[in-house]
C-alpha cells in the first residue's frame, strides 16, 4: 500500500512529539559510522569487478573551438592502451540536474578550456593515463570570451528574471540615509574530498553504475539520456557518498565515458576523474557583481531595495546563480528591484555550489546592511530587527513561522554584542587590531517529491528503503530516527538502506531539502504501517504507542512480533510540495556574529570566535545539524578570507586547480565555533515540522566577518575574499 500525501495545508498535529521511543530529536551517532571510520564503507571506485579497465579523460587546452584531427594510432600503440575513443557525447557538458535540461553544445565544439573530449581505456590505470598524456588533439580555436565584465562578452537579461514594485529611484532620492555600492564574489569550486568517480557495468543491454552521485531520482534519466536507452535499463548505486556541494547533483562527464566505454570494450570500466580535473570539468559557483541599493528613512527602516546581479554561464545553459533569492523577502521596504543579467562566457559550466543564491547573495546585501548601520549610526543588530517585515513584502502572503528577531536578539546576547566598540579601528591587541561583526542568514525552505519504503519484518525488525543518498549529511541517520520514533524500535532494529535506483525514488539531496523531504516520505510509510498493527490489535493509529518494540493499547501490551504473528508488513509513502509553497513564504533564519584580529603590520586576518544561531523547525538529529552549521561557517569562513577560484585572463584556464592552491580554510583557519539551535516548528512544512538546515549556516556568514574587518580596521572589503592586500594599504 502506498500512503500519499500532497503538502497544500499545515499539519498542525505535532506528531513527533507525541512518540514515545525518543529517537527523532536527539544526537544520536550515524548508523553507518563504525563503517566509514574503519574503512569497510566502500566509495564509487573501490568496486572494481573482474576485468576493470581504467580509463583515463583528456581535456581540452582552449577555451573554445572545434576538435580536429586527434593523433589515436600512436596511443593506441602503447602498452595495454584499449581504445581511444572520441564520441561526441563525451563532449558534452555535465548535464544540469534534470534530464530535460540537456546539454546543449554542439558534437564537435570546445566550450571552456579543461572540457573532457577524449578518453583513453588501458588495461591499468597507469596505462590510461601514459596514453591521456600523449594523445595529440588538434583543437581549431574559435573566438572566446573569458572575462564576463569583458564588454565584448555577451550578455542577456531575461525578462521573467526581472522585477520591480513602486519607485526605487525616488526612494533614493528621499532617503535620509542610503547605500549604493557594487559587491564581488569570485568563482567558487564545490570542492568535495572525493573526486568524482564512475564504474560502469553491462550485462546484456542492462546498465550498473556506480557513482558518486546525490541526485539519483535525477541521475538515472540523465545517464539513460546520454546513453541513449531507457530509464529502466539503467541501475545506478551510490551508497556512499564522499560529499558533492553541489558538484553531484548531476551526472559529470566520466560518468557518460565510463558507460559508453564499457559498452564498446565489453568490460566493466572505471574513470575517477583527477582532483584537477574535478575542477575544470564539474559544475563551478559563478562569480558575481552585485550592485546594492538601500534607502532608509532617519530611523533607519528601509524604504527600498535594489539588488542588480551580473552572473555568468556557457551559452544556452539555463542555469544562473539565484543571487536575489532572499532579497524579496528578508527585509521591509515598499520599494525593490531586483535584476538579473548573465554574461557568456567559456568557462566551465556554472551550477548550484554550497547553497546557490543566498551564500553570495546575502553576504553582499548582509555587508550593504553594515554599511547602512554604519551611515545611520543605529546598531546592526537593532537596524536588521527593524526592518523585519510583518509579511512577505513582495508577495503579501504570510510567513509560515519566522525567527529572525529570535535569532538575532539570542546571538547577540550569547556573543556579547554589547561589549562592541562601534567606532571602527578603536579596538587594539597588539599589534592586532579587534572587531565584531554580525549578520542576518536567510536560507529559502524547498520541499522536493520523495519515495520510500519501510518493511516490517515478523521479528520486528524495519528496513527502510529509497534510492535517497548520504553525502556526508547524515541522512542514514536521520531516516531511521523517524521510523524508530513512529514504529516504536530502537535504532539497532531499524535499517536504513539508501543509494540504490532499485529502491523507491528518493527527493536526492540537494537544496537542504534532503532530511525533510524524504523524511517525510519515511514519516508517511511508518503511519501506514502503524495503521497496520492498530487494526490487528483492534485499535485507531491515533491512539496506538509503539516503544521499545511493543504496541500498547489501553492497559494491554504486547510484542511487535507477537502481533506481526509471521507476517511481514510493507509501506510507501510518497510525499510531494503542494499549494502551501504558494499560500506562505517559507524559510529558515539566523544569525552569525564573529569576532576577528586584523594583523596592524600583515593586513592579514585571523578569525578569533564565531557563533551562529539557527532555526530550521523542528530539529531531527542536533548533532548532525549542528555539524552541517559547522560545515556552512566553515565554508563562510573561506568566502570571506580565502577562497577564490581563478581563470587566466589570456586562455581562460583554471590557474588554482587543486588543493595546495585553491584555498578552503584547514583547521588551524577555524577557531572555536558554537552554533546553537532554536526550538522551532513549522507546521507548514511537512508532517515532521521540520525544514532544511544544511545550507543555512552559509547564508551570509562571510559578511560577519568582512563586517567584523571593518569594525577593527575601517576597511571596507567589497570584492571578496578579503585577503591582505585589499586591507594593508588602508590600515589606520
Ligand atoms: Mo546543493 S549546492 O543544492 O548540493
Amino acid at each position: 500500500m502506498t500512503a500519499h500525501l500532497k503538502m497544500d495545508d499545515p499539519d498542525s498535529r505535532n506528531r513527533l512529539d507525541h512518540m514515545a521511543q525518543g529517537s527523532v530529536g536527539a544526537p544520536l551517532d550515524r548508523p553507518e559510522g563504525p563503517l566509514k571510520v574503519s574503512g569497510r564503507a566502500t566509495y564509487a571506485n573501490e568496486n572494481h569487478p573482474e576485468g576493470t579497465l581504467h580509463g583515463v579523460l583528456v581535456r581540452a587546452t582552449a577555451s573554445a573551438g572545434t576538435v580536429g584531427e586527434v593523433a589515436r594510432d600512436a596511443v593506441l600503440a602503447m602498452p595495454g592502451v584499449r581504445a581511444v575513443l572520441t564520441d561526441a557525447r563525451l563532449l558534452r557538458n555535465p548535464a544540469q540536474g534534470t534530464a530535460d535540461e540537456a546539454p546543449v553544445q554542439g558534437p564537435d565544439t570546445v566550450a571552456y578550456f579543461g572540457q573532457p573530449i577524449a578518453l583513453v581505456v588501458a588495461d591499468t590505470f597507469e596505462q590510461a593515463r601514459h596514453g591521456a598524456q600523449n594523445l595529440q588533439v588538434k583543437i581549431d580555436a574559435g573566438q572566446a570570451h573569458t572575462d564576463p565584465e569583458d564588454a565584448q562578452t555577451p550578455v542577456e537579461m531575461p525578462d521573467a528574471k526581472q522585477t520591480s514594485q513602486g519607485d526605487l529611484d525616488a526612494a533614493m532620492a528621499q532617503a535620509a540615509f542610503s547605500v549604493d555600492k557594487i559587491y564581488r564574489t569570485p568563482v567558487h569550486s564545490s570542492a568535495p574530498m572525493e573526486p568524482h568517480a564512475s564504474v560502469a557495468q553491462w550485462d546484456g543491454d542492462q546498465l550498473t553504475l556506480r557513482g558518486s552521485y546525490q541526485m539519483l531520482n535525477y541521475n538515472i534519466n540523465e545517464l539513460a539520456d546520454s546513453v541513449g536507452i531507457d530509464p529502466a535499463q539503467v541501475r545506478v548505486l551510490a551508497p556512499y557518498v564522499g560529499g558533492g556541494f553541489g558538484s553531484k547533483l548531476g551526472i559529470a562527464p566520466e560518468a557518460v565515458a565510463a558507460a559508453l566505454a564499457a559498452r564498446e570494450l565489453g568490460a566493466p570500466v572505471s574513470i575517477a576523474l583527477t582532483r584537477q580535473q574535478v575542477f575544470e570539468a564539474t559544475m563551478r559557483r559563478s562569480e558575481t557583481r552585485q550592485r546594492i541599493r538601500l534607502a532608509a528613512d532617519d530611523t533607519g527602516r528601509l524604504t527600498g531595495i535594489g539588488h542588480e546581479a551580473l552572473v555568468s554561464n556557457l551559452p544556452d545553459e539555463s542555469f544562473s546563480e539565484p543571487v536575489t533569492q532572499a532579497t524579496p523577502f528578508l527585509y521591509r521596504g515598499e520599494n525593490r528591484v531586483i535584476g538579473h543579467k548573465i554574461a557568456r562566457v567559456n568557462r566551465t559550466c556554472a551550477g548550484s555550489v554550497r547553497a546557490p543564491g543566498e551564500s553570495v547573495g546575502v553576504t553582499a546585501l548582509e555587508t550593504a546592511m553594515d554599511e547602512l548601520a554604519h551611515a545611520t549610526g543605529i546598531d546592526p543588530v537593532e537596524l536588521r530587527k527593524r526592518n523585519v517585515p510583518e509579511q512577505d513584502p513582495t508577495k503579501d502572503i504570510p510567513f509560515s513561522s519566522h525567527t529572525l528577531t529570535q535569532a538575532l536578539d539570542e546571538g547577540a546576547s550569547r556573543f556579547g554584542w554589547d561589549k562592541r566598540n562601534a567606532t571602527p579601528g578603536a579596538t587594539r591587541d597588539g599589534e592586532w587590531l579587534i572587531g565584531m561583526g554580525m549578520a542576518s542568514a536567510v536560507r529559502v525552505n524547498m520541499m522536493q517529491p520523495a519515495n520510500s519504503r519501510v518493511t516490517l519484518t515478523p521479528e520486528g525488525r524495519a528496513v527502510v528503503e529509497t534510492d535517497m543518498t548520504d553525502i556526508g549529511t547524515g541522512t542514514y541517520a536521520i531516516l531511521t530516527q523517524i521510523a524508530s520514533e513512529m514504529l516504536g524500535l530502537p535504532m539497532d532494529r531499524v535499517e536504513t538502506r539508501l543509494g540504490d535506483t532499485d529502491f523507491p525514488r528518493g527527493s536526492g539531496s540537494g537544496g537542504s531539502w534532503g532530511a525533510a523531504s524524504n523524511g517525510t516520505s519515511v514519516f508517511l510509510a511508518c503511519e501506514a504501517l502503524r495503521a497496520q498493527i492498530a487494526e490487528r490489535i483492534d485499535t485507531d493509529e491515533e491512539s496506538l504507542t509503539l516503544t521499545d518494540g511493543a504496541a500498547i493499547s489501553g492497559n494491554v501490551r504486547r510484542e511487535l512480533s507477537e502481533i506481526l504473528a509471521g507476517d511481514t508488513l510493507s509501506a510507501e509513502g510518497h510525499s510531494e510540495p503542494g499549494e502551501a509553497e504558494k499560500k506562505v513564504r517559507q524559510a529558515t533564519y539566523g544569525s552569525y556574529f564573529a569576532e576577528v584580529g586584523v594583523n596592524a603590520v600583515t593586513g592579514e586576518t585571523r578569525v578569533r570566535r564565531m557563533l551562529g544561531v539557527f532555526a530550521a523547525g523542528r530539529i531531527l538529529n542536533p548533532k548532525t545539524a549542528r555539524s552541517q552549521c559547522l560545515g556552512g561557517m566553515t565554508f563562510g569562513i573561506g568566502m570571506a578570507l580565502t577562497e577564490e577560484l581563478m581563470h587566466d585572463a589570456r586562455d581562460g584556464h583554471i590557474v588554482n586547480r587543486d588543493f595546495a592552491e585553491y584555498h578552503l580554510p584547514v583547521n588551524a583557519d577555524v577557531p572555536q565555533i558554537d552554533v546553537v539551535l532554536l526550538e522551532e516548528r513549522d507546521s507548514w512544512a511537512n508532517p515532521l515540522q521540520a525544514k532544511g538546515i544544511g545550507e543555512l549556516g552559509i547564508c551570509g556568514a562571510a559578511a560577519a566577518i568582512t563586517n567584523a574587518i571593518f569594525n577593527a580596521t575601517g576597511v571596507r572589503v567589497r570584492d571578496y575574499p578579503a585577503t591582505l592586500d585589499k586591507i594593508l594599504t588602508d590600515l589606520p
